[in-house]
């Protein structure tokens, strides 16, 4: 008779009685899942809610008492376990019809089972089951030492009898597998690994997630609240409480690995695993699954209709089957990187056997007798700009001559460890997914040298494999040698991009001595097409890949990597300084920032991105992460646009110099930047920031009316000069602002979503102009010196001003002598379509214009642009001189800016492009609910969140949580406005529909992740 012919018959009606008789406890019964007890879920009238547990008849009170103790272990340290709780009797284990009941207090959570996966919650599993180790750490129990069939440490027993229950061939052949791999390596340590009380079953329907509140999305689904049922409690392998939960995890992986990584780390943070255990967790795993598998199968046989029973058996075995095909070895490695140890044990004894024992000259002359120029190919190497980020390889070849001061003997060394430019090309895609990471990081180090140069054994060694790899891109000729340190641990050495007379020249078997010749230096397009190079890698295990061994890892992978593939220098004895830079920590940078820059400075994202490079619409940081930029208006016409670099770099080479000569570059500036201007707009004065633009219209303003005061809006942003913040509401009435001085009137936000007016419709623009008038008139009488506004309000949250707002703002004002600043900082230049500039999209010609950010398409060139009589009122007497401002250099540049406006019709495209996310935002707003308004003018677009579109309570946290998560996938947004609701978009201007759909795909992405849903 087994334990499942002794589960309970109580009823839901039976489980009430129990209830009230025994524990006192009014309430309603649900049956719970179980494999051989009988669960009840309990509520009571008043909201409480209890689980009564009702024994299988052969479940004996020592057992019941066992668990309770060690929960109450794990309670003390602080775990979210349950304990039982007394009965009426006083007894917290009662016999009720010769079954054992306890009553238990529900915990709140969510099962795992049915939270979103994520290596966040992952690491926290980890940890509590190891604080639960740790708490466990000494406690013994009799009870504890006892057979039991789903003990992973006796899976090997309980498997081989339960075989043959396996109908499906398949699987037992899939079974067969796992016993081999056990004997192999866990039976043999199952004498000397580590024992102790275990929970033994931390599986996602026994573990609780807090599902958090929708209100703080980024805490939803991310902590363990509750380890249930401490029923499966064994005295076993302490590493085997990881290797069930991660039995679970993996099967809601892509990353199977990875994410058992994730959970050894976090366990291992709390309770440190031992190599040993390291060693046998991924068996373990694959153990785990074996027995969901065989008692699945086993008790489905008896009792067909209990879906309990089935409930994990189809991804159990796809997940066995999919675990079976990872290479056991590279699965320790990358866990033993995620525990902190050195990936391969024998890392050491390999890098410390090459640095004792001399290299053959692999050119056959020493090192120091060459011309060996260090090499850059990372993400920030300036040598491939613009077009030639994706060079073919003459072209590559051209470049690295160039980088070597045109040597046509040099030798350019480089790459082991960085993280290239060149695969993150189109080339080097491997899937659809924009937002999947790509391999940048080179495990090997190249030597660019001609074509033929033949190449000696740097070491002794055996031909492993010769090989044509001659995928496009591939290696091309490969050969593999192998060698063995004194103490006879083997490794290895990969030579790729080859001659094709290297595949004749050696056979596999053949021996190698050292400095012999192994092969020469192939040329394009035989040697994978690429300019003349070798690349030479150290392998510590081949993993059964041979040839096709990776060369360039996964930012996420390298570490793991890099420890497998130790630094060629050593094999080749190298001098070190060819050994490309380590990157520093991203940590490193953020303290070295902290304790360098200004405490006041923000930076983006909770995981702060270290950018290295722009190309057009992408920003690309250090590790070859490419990202989308919905958010940089500066970069105008595109990241590093080559028309730009090209002016400026050239005018940089020949003169950089102030407006106290004269010079033609910044005249055709001027000519061609009031050109698109309305008259009598015709008089330049230029800076270099927008701050600088604005502080100094202001003084134009003055000069002409001789008055001080002057009007700004609510939530308006112009700089950071002291005059700037006194009319920048959105910083003088935030965080460490004092307010408006005297000499300031604040007009009501003109905002048609959540303003007091609402709608674009005339009449609500004129109603705002109100406020305007309202703050004119409040000044005293030839006290106004002017209104100063933005044409579509920036920081205030991308709001589009109702119609006919600033023209009849601006005849208020100016009824009463005031001139207007139209700042046109952030949305000049064509960025809100053909109208070109903000202003004349509301019938305004105002008195002076200034503009910023994308004029120099990231180079800081800004001007004031005015009218001859106020330029006239400005030249009293006092010079006005700017070191920087109307420089060549910058005037160049701006042409250059204006070129590509002209040449790339941006000014149509930023219209056609803004539209279109137009469109998909409303579209997302029909389903989401949160998307409480979408709006904008070409490409300046703001997508407001809201909790509630009646009370329109913002949705702050909400909106904080799509970015971030937006950033996780690949796409740069970020938010704005009073309640930091709003998500901004304002990208450079040679956005396509591919990024505007792009943008799109992964805001809807991000809005149906369970972490947004109700
Ligand atoms: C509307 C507006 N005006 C002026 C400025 C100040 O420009 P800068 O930061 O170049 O000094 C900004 C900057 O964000 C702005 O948004």
């Amino acid at each position: 008779m087994s334990l499942l012919d002794h589960t309970p018959t109580t009823t839901g009606a039976d489980a009430e009685r129990v209830a009230l008789e025994v524990f006192g406890l009014d309430a309603a019964a649900s049956e719970l899942p179980s494999e051989r007890d009988r669960n009840f879920r309990l509520d009571t009238s008043d909201g409480g809610t209890w689980v009564l547990k009702v024994s299988n008849a052969l479940e004996r009170r020592a057992v019941l008492d066992v668990q309770a103790r060690a929960a109450a272990l794990a309670a003390a340290a602080g775990l979210p376990v349950q304990e039982p709780r007394a009965a009426l009797s006083g007894d917290t284990v009662v016999d009720v019809d010769g079954h054992l009941v306890r009553l238990f207090e529900h915990l709140p959570g969510v099962l795992a089972a049915d939270a979103p996966p994520s290596g966040q919650l992952r690491g926290d599993l980890g940890r509590v089951l190891g604080r639960l180790a740790a708490a466990l750490d000494g406690f013994d129990h009799p009870e504890a030492h006892r057979e039991f069939h789903w003990d992973v440490a006796r899976a090997d027993v309980v498997v081989r009898g339960l075989r043959d229950a396996v109908a499906d061939p398949r699987r037992r052949v899939l079974l067969d597998s796992v016993l081999e791999r056990f004997d192999a390596v866990v039976a043999p340590r199952l004498g000397t690994l580590r024992r102790a009380v275990i929970h033994g079953d931390a599986n996602d329907h026994n573990v609780l997630v807090d599902p958090g509140v929708r209100e703080r999305p980024a805490e939803r689904f991310v902590r363990v609240c509750g380890l249930l049922d401490f029923g499966d409690l064994v005295h076993s392998l302490v590493v085997a409480e990881p290797a069930v939960a991660a039995a679970y995890v993996v099967m809601q992986s892509d990353d199977p690995i990875g994410a058992v990584a994730d959970l050894a780390a976090g366990f291992h943070a709390e309770h440190p695993l031992s190599e040993d255990e390291l060693e046998v967790l991924w068996t373990l795993v694959l153990a785990r699954l074996s027995l969901s598998g065989v008692h699945a199968a086993a008790q489905s046989a008896r009792r067909p209709d209990d879906p309990y029973l089935t409930v994990s058996e189809g991804p159990a075995w796809n997940a066995l089957e999919a675990l079976l095909a990872i290479s056991p070895r590279r699965a320790l490695y990358r866990l033993r990187d995620a525990c902190g140890l050195d990936p391969h044990p024998h890392a050491r004894v390999v890098r410390a056997h090459l640095s004792a024992t001399p290299a053959q000259a692999l050119f056959g002359r020493p090192w120091h007798e060459l011309p060996i120029y260090p090499l850059d190919l990372s993400v920030g190497s300036d040598l491939f700009a613009g077009p030639d980020v994706g060079a073919g390889p003459e072209r590559f070849d051209v470049l690295i001559r160039r980088d070597v001061d045109g040597d046509p003997d040099a030798i350019a060394v480089g790459g082991y460890g960085e993280a290239r430019l060149i695969y993150t090309t189109p080339e080097f895609a491997t899937g659809e997914d924009p937002s999947a990471e790509r391999r940048t990081v080179h495990l090997g180090t190249d030597l660019w040298a001609r074509a033929g140069t033949p190449l000696h054994a740097p070491r002794a060694g055996r031909v492993r494999r010769v090989h044509d790899n001659d995928a496009p891109l591939d290696y091309g000729p490969t050969v593999v040698l192998e060698h063995v340190t004194h103490g006879g641990v083997p490794y290895y050495s990969l030579y790729g991009h080859l001659a094709a007379e290297t595949l004749t020249h050696l056979r596999e078997g053949d021996d190698v001595a050292a400095g012999d010749v192994l092969g020469w230096i192939g040329s394009p397009p035989r040697n994978g097409d690429w300019a003349p190079h070798v690349h030479v890698q150290v392998i510590l295990d081949l993993l059964e890949l041979g040839v096709d061994y990776p060369g360039v890892a996964l930012p996420s992978q390298a570490s793991t990597f890099l420890g497998l593939s130790p630094d060629p220098a050593l094999l080749l004895g190298l001098p070190e300084s060819v050994s490309a830079p380590r990157p520093r920590p991203v940590e490193a940078t953020l303290a070295d920032r902290r304790r360098l820059l200004g405490p006041n400075l923000s930076v983006s994202y909770d995981d702060p991105l270290r950018i290295t490079r722009g190309i057009g619409a992408y920003l690309v940081d250090d590790l070859g992460r490419s990202y989308l930029d919905s958010v940089n208006n500066v970069a105008h016409v595109g990241h590093a646009h080559p028309h730009v670099v090209r002016a400026g770099s050239r005018q940089m080479a020949v003169l950089n110099t102030n407006t106290r000569y004269l010079h033609e570059e910044v005249l055709r500036y001027a000519e061609r930047l009031t050109a698109t201007l309305p008259d009598p707009l015709s008089v330049c004065f230029f800076v270099n920031s927008g701050s600088e633009a604005n502080d100094l219209a202001l003084r134009l303003i003055r000069a002409r009316t001789g008055a001080q005061d002057v009007i700004c809006v609510e939530h308006g942003y112009h700089g950071h000069t002291q005059a700037l913040i006194d009319v920048s509401p959105y910083k003088h009435a935030g965080a460490g602002g004092r307010g408006a001085p005297p000499w300031v009137q604040v007009a009501a936000m003109p905002d048609p979503y959540r303003g007091a007016h609402r709608g674009y419709d005339p009449s609500v623009g004129l109603a705002y102009a109100d406020d305007v008038a309202r703050c004119a008139a409040a000044v005293g009488d030839g006290n106004l010196a002017g209104w100063i506004v933005e044409s579509m309000i920036g920081c205030g949250g991308q709001v589009v001003l109702p119609d006919g707002y600033l023209a009849a703002g601006a005849e208020a004002v100016r009824a009463r002598g005031g001139l207007v600043i139209a700042d046109e900082v952030q949305v000049g230049f064509g960025r809100v379509g053909p109208a070109f500039w903000g202003f004349a999209t509301q019938g305004l010609v105002p008195d002076v214009v200034t503009v910023g950010k994308p004029a120099g398409d990231g180079h800081p060139l800004a001007a004031v642009v005015t009218t001859p009589q106020i330029a006239a009122s400005f030249a009293n007497g006092m010079e006005y001189f700017n070191t920087f401002g109307g420089n060549p250099v910058s005037a160049a540049i701006g042409n250059a800016v204006l070129d590509v406006i002209e040449q790339e019709d941006l000014a149509a495209n930023a219209e056609r492009i803004g539209r279109r996310i137009l469109a998909g935002a409303v579209e997302l707003s029909v389903e989401h609910e949160i998307v409480g308004d979408a709006r904008g003018l070409g490409l300046y677009l703001g997508i407001e969140l809201v909790r509630d579109r009646a009370t329109l309570e913002p949705a702050a946290q909400e909106a904080a949580y799509v970015i971030e998560r937006m950033r996780q996938l690949g796409v740069l947004v970020s938010t704005d406005g009073p309640f930091h609701n709003v998500l901004k978009i304002k990208p450079p201007l040679v956005w396509g529909d591919a990024e505007a759909d792009r943008l799109l795909a992964t805001l809807e992405r991000v809005l149906r992740e369970p972490a947004l849903a109700r």
